[in-house]
């Protein structure tokens, strides 16, 4: 016994290997169910209490040395690639890659686009850094309107008379779309919004707006309410009512704010609507005739209606979101939710 382990031992001290191969043979003669060192321990079981005593430590001292040779050679050998005889376990499964999914925000912007593009609406899109022209001045913003107020607008380039600014809202889209585009005009514009506004539960300085604007002859508010209904519709449930209340804008006339009934308490109250049954979704009106004439279009002839709205202000009705800064900050635990939203 005491001669099998040290020429084992010493076989194993110089034993080298090329392949995987090799090192897998190697494995098959000293550890092998009838490999060299198996058969030491048949031997060894057959020992008497002293003779084990005298062996147990050495015969298991050569195991662990075989199997750390083992373990040493098929680390340093090369791949099998050559010889043909691969190691590797095609059966395995394979490293799993982290699936992404849409962001609510995208997910809620898509539903209202289609929503609209349903019946007709083309999506325009416009620059987010815009001139005050467009953003304003043909928008029907008296000079002195507070909305140009450096409070609310971040400006590019300040001081000369159309100066640069990032866009604060999407109707800027509504210009150039009449600018361009021939009559009638249908159109939806999503876009990003920026506004120096500090960032609290309820606000941010960047956000997301779809706009929308049809013009065409004979245009009527009766036609607003019908398309502002049928999105509601669309985007909250068939049971939805809206409700107008009179507003202000300086491009529509006359504008109105539109609120839904509340989808969480069907109009009973609850804390979301702050007890009122309803909750404010949107902006809208006739297009003013100073717009409609800014842009060269003959408002005797051609009458419109528009509407604006934020479309996180729409996730956070849908999905009964309290804090408008989850949507910006990320955090994968709040973004695994929506992984499953269906679209529309
Ligand atoms: N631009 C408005 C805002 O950012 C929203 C809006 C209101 C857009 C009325 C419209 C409209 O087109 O008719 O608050």
């Amino acid at each position: 016994m005491k001669e099998a382990i040290d020429r084992l031992l010493e076989e194993l001290s110089g034993l080298s290997c090329k392949t995987q191969k090799e090192v897998e043979e190697a494995r098959v003669r000293f550890l092998g169910k009838k490999g060299e060192i198996t058969r030491l321990f048949d031997e060894f079981r057959s020992f008497d209490k002293d003779m084990k005593r005298e062996f147990g430590s050495k015969i298991n001292a050569l195991k662990n040395a075989a199997v750390a040779k083992i373990e040493e050679l098929r680390s340093q050998a090369g791949s099998d690639d050559e010889a043909g005889a691969s190691t590797q376990d095609l059966s395995m499964p394979g490293d799993q890659f982290e699936l992404g999914s849409r962001h609510p925000v995208s997910i809620v912007r898509q539903q209202i686009v289609d929503i609209f593009r349903k019946v007709g609406y083309e999506v325009a899109e416009g620059p987010e850094i815009e001139d005050d022209y467009h953003v304003f001045e043909a928008l029907n913003f008296p000079p002195n309107h507070p909305a140009r107020d450096m409070q609310d607008t971040f400006f590019v380039s300040a001081g000369h008379l159309n100066p640069l600014l990032l866009r604060t809202h999407t109707s800027s889209v509504q210009v150039r779309t009449m600018e361009k585009m021939g009559l009638p005009i249908r159109v939806i514009c999503p876009g990003r919004v920026f506004r120096n506004e500090a960032i609290s539960a309820r606000a941010h300085c960047i956000f997301h707006q779809v706009e929308g604007l049809y013009i065409d002859k004979g245009v009527t508010f009766a036609d607003l309410k019908q398309a502002i209904l049928m999105f509601a519709r669309e985007m909250f449930g068939p049971e939805t009512s809206i409700r107008m209340r009179p507003s202000y804008f300086p491009f529509t006339e006359p504008s109105s704010e539109v609120d839904v009934s509340c989808n969480i308490c069907h109009g009973k109250g609850c804390n979301i609507c702050k007890g009122t049954g309803w909750l404010e979704i949107l902006g809208c009106g006739m297009v003013d005739p100073n717009v409609l004439k800014a842009s060269g279009i003959d408002p005797n002839v051609y009458s419109g209606f528009a509407f604006g709205m934020g479309v996180e202000r729409i996730a956070m009705l849908k999905w009964q979101v309290n804090d408008l800064r989850h949507y910006f900050e990320n955090d994968i635990r709040f973004l695994r939710e929506f992984s499953t939203a269906v679209e529309v």
